[in-house]
């Protein structure tokens, strides 16, 4: 029997308010008359806002209506955190309305090993961490220092729960999942929403039901149930939509199997996964010091929680019996290139690729568990039995400080280092990029990982480096062989003596038979932490880095003598086609600079298309003074334009601002002095963060007008004073005034509503949160 050599820690702020959560469920199954419901729906549901409002029309169309729901917690990584507390910060709260955490993973940089690597990035990185930790500090947060692990792992072993719904500021955050509940990846306006508790919009996403039956058997894991699902669904297939378990197939599975599983589906694009309550959750929760979750999860388990009704329906069922089902190698440059080990070899030599491996993978956030470790320990003995050593160089990343020493207690770590394993730092490392390899510099090779992503270049930064997807266990076999071609279940590997070696299939344990050690606490948080206000917020006055946030102001202020019409706006260019959330705020070397609003602006829209004359990053100035070019970058334009003070619009095309729900993209154009954008039509994600942002998007009523409207026109609103003073069915036209003095009108439509009129009144959203705590 597993125990847990963890003191029992105190679950009052990690255990979902069941009872509320059922009460809420049989509130909103009333309000769309008793239908049967998914899982994924009760819990959506049971953390809608004030359903009787949101729903008052008595129906949820599933990929149709937008539901306004309240997270019960938030969890963000160091890289995404930054700009999520400084909008906090600025919305003048002295604590979360939700618990939140912080984890120092993704800024650990992998060169040589666990202890350098760590003490290294932690001098890099010391500016955003000691502002991570003092906002931490004073607001009652979560913080989890440099080399207690990645942010997944951590909330699987700390703070998921059977029913919750939470949010990450990572694309990963579904990972908890593998814990029976919903945990949605978001960028830090969302979980500024949930911070400030404000009601976080989601549109009802479809179910996709994945029945699961049979058993995984020989070298098949979970990891290739969704490599093999990745191949099926594609990059796309899970779009607006969440992945639910269902089956006989899910209960023979680890908990922490279903995590993994739960974390890949974001490779293809899957809202989040789930999976019904099961007792390996149940003992996964004990092993991890929270026997009252489990205690309180059973409990909602038994009143019909935490699986599907009876008698749902799905909007789409997948079949797949596990009994069938064998390794799946992944790849390269795409998640959903799925070969079956079997068929590799052909693969290879189709391609011409060589046949060789230059470095072997494993562990991440997406497979690092004791199960996962276990299993890659007895290959490794296996293989020193023979005497073999990995051929290429072979790097272990433990997902948390727990996970590594219990690793080590268990002589886990002995067994990889003794086949030549290097075991990094309790980071991201290799996965995101952080990982200084030198010599395969612009060298076609081939690496193998058991992480969850292989776009091209997002390991080592060399574009030539083909990454390939597998489980750990296959990933470690491969290691021994040195070749690409190599099945291990079926090829063997020569020995010096003349012999040949073969493994026998991995067997690893779920659980460690004396529980989980806790390793070193001192990079842990304390207790919950109650907010310390008095703490001062760490940022030089001269950082590169970070940069506190100065509120935006009201358009309707002294300055604008249009009243309640925002005031007389310049056209600074009409963008042609399409432009995501990466054309107006680029990612790449930019990702430094995102605690800092100045530095990081300077990439506005430098990869979108001015319409006149199709340029890239080229703007015109038609008021430019004698010292100054008529055309410029951009960036450098809307910076004339700030320095003159002059407020300006955007002409966009169609979908404007698709690709993610990154909040730069529109805290840039805000902060250069964008007022207004009138799209063709919007990103539904990207409209709501520029109206959290003061910004007024219009669509064209007719989409022809696009083309009338040229840089250097200025645009008048007609009609929005009406729509502020509360006449909710106003509409607003646009007065164009060309450069000509010809003038015209065009008609829009907006999609405001009448909480998101006060955000643009008061500047931005959390203007207004602040306004209303004053
Ligand atoms: Fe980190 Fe890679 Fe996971 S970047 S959070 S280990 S996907």
């Amino acid at each position: 029997a597993t125990r847990s050599s963890l003191p029992e820690k105190d679950c009052s702020s990690i255990t979902p308010p069941y009872s509320q959560l059922l009460d809420n469920v049989s509130a909103v199954r009333n309000i769309l008359g008793g239908r049967p419901l998914t899982l994924a729906e009760k819990i959506l549901y049971s953390h809608i806002h004030n359903p009787a409002e949101t729903l008052s029309d008595g129906k949820i169309i599933r990929g149709q209506t937008y539901l306004q729901l309240k997270p019960e917690r938030v969890a963000m990584q160091d890289a995404s955190a930054q700009m999520a507390l400084l909008q906090f910060m600025s919305a003048g709260m002295n604590r979360c309305a939700v618990p939140a955490s912080i984890h120092c993973d993704h800024l650990i940089q992998a060169v040589e090993g666990a202890e350098s690597d760590l003490q290294r990035s932690i001098v890099t990185n010391k500016e955003v961490f000691d502002f991570l930790e003092s906002a931490a500090r004073k607001y009652g947060i979560e913080f989890w220092r440099p080399g207690s692990g990645i942010i997944h792992q951590i909330v699987l072993e700390n703070y998921a729960a059977p029913g919750m719904l939470m949010l990450g500021t990572d694309s990963h955050t579904p990972n908890a999942g593998g814990l029976g509940m919903l945990a949605i990846g978001v960028g830090g306006a969302d979980a500024v929403d949930a911070l400030t508790g404000t009601p976080w919009e989601l549109k009802a996403p479809q179910i996709v039901g994945i029945h699961l039956t049979g058993k995984l058997n020989g070298w098949a894991t979970p990891k290739d149930l969704i490599l093999h699902l990745a191949g099926k669904l594609t990059v796309r297939g899970g779009t607006g939509r969440i992945l639910e378990y269902f089956g006989p197939g899910v209960f023979n599975q680890s908990c922490t199997g279903l995590a993994t599983v739960a974390n890949m589906g974001a490779e293809v694009g899957a809202t989040t996964s789930t999976f019904p309550y099961t007792p390996s959750m149940q003992a996964y929760l004990q092993a991890t010091g929270r026997a009252p979750v489990a205690r309180a999860a059973d409990e909602a388990a038994s009143k019909g929680f935490l699986s599907a009704d009876e008698g749902v329906e799905y909007d789409e069922v997948i079949d797949i019996n596990l009994s069938e089902l064998e390794p799946s190698i992944n790849g390269p440059f795409t998640p959903d290139l799925a070969t079956p080990l079997s068929k590799f070899g052909s693969v290879v030599e189709e391609n011409g690729w060589k046949d060789e491996i230059s470095a072997g993978l494993i562990g991440s956030c997406t497979n690092s568990s004791y199960q996962d470790m276990t299993s890659v320990a007895d290959l490794a003995r296996q293989a020193k039995a023979a005497g073999l050593k990995a051929k290429v160089p072979f790097l272990c990343t433990p997902g948390s400080e727990q996970i590594r020493a219990t690793m080590e207690r268990d002589q886990v770590t002995d067994a990889l280092q003794d086949v030549g394993a290097v075991v990094l730092a309790n980071a991201c490392g290799p996965c995101i990029g952080q990982w200084k390899r030198d010599d395969k510099k612009g060298e076609e090779n081939a690496i193998l990982t058991s992480f969850n992503r292989n776009f091209k270049s997002r390991n080592d930064g060399n574009s030539q480096t083909m990454n390939f997807l597998a489980s750990p266990t296959v990933v470690t076999a491969m290691a021994f062989s040195g070749k690409l071609s190599f099945n291990p279940m079926t090829d063997s590997i020569p020995l010096p003596n003349g012999q040949s070696f073969k493994f026998s299939p991995p067997t690893g344990q779920d659980l460690p038979a004396n529980g989980f050690t806790p390793g070193r606490t001192s990079f842990y948080p304390g207790p919950t932490p109650e907010p310390q206000p008095e703490t001062e917020i760490i940022v030089k006055p001269d950082s590169q880095r970070l940069e506190l946030l100065e509120p935006f102001e009201s358009p309707f202020g002294e300055k604008n003598d249009r009243g309640l019409e925002l005031p007389s706006l310049k056209v600074l260019m009409r963008v042609r086609g399409k432009c995501t959330t990466d054309h107006i705020s680029a990612a790449g070397p930019w990702l430094k600079y995102k605690g800092h609003l100045t530095n990081i602006s300077e990439n506005l829209l430098i990869t979108a298309m001015n319409d006149e004359g199709g340029d890239v990053n080229v703007a015109f100035d038609h008021d430019h003074d004698a010292s100054q070019s008529e055309t410029d970058t951009i960036p450098n334009v809307a910076k004339r334009f700030k320095a003159r003070n002059q407020p300006w619009a955007l002409i966009v095309d169609d979908n404007y601002g698709e690709g993610s729900a990154r909040e730069h993209a529109a805290l840039q154009p805000r902060f250069y002095g964008c007022l207004m954008l009138i799209a063709r039509s919007f990103a539904r994600i990207h409209e709501t963060n520029l109206k959290k942002q003061g910004v007024l998007p219009l669509w064209f009523a007719d989409k022809s007008d696009y083309s009338r409207i040229d840089s250097g026109d200025v645009v008048e609103t007609e009609g929005l004073a009406d729509l502020l003073n509360g006449n909710q069915d106003a509409t607003i036209k646009l007065k164009v005034i060309k450069r000509n003095g010809e003038t015209f009108e065009v008609p829009t439509k907006h999609t405001m509503s009448k909480d998101q009129l006060k955000w643009l009144r008061a500047g931005s959203a959390l203007n207004h949160i602040r306004s209303q705590i004053q």
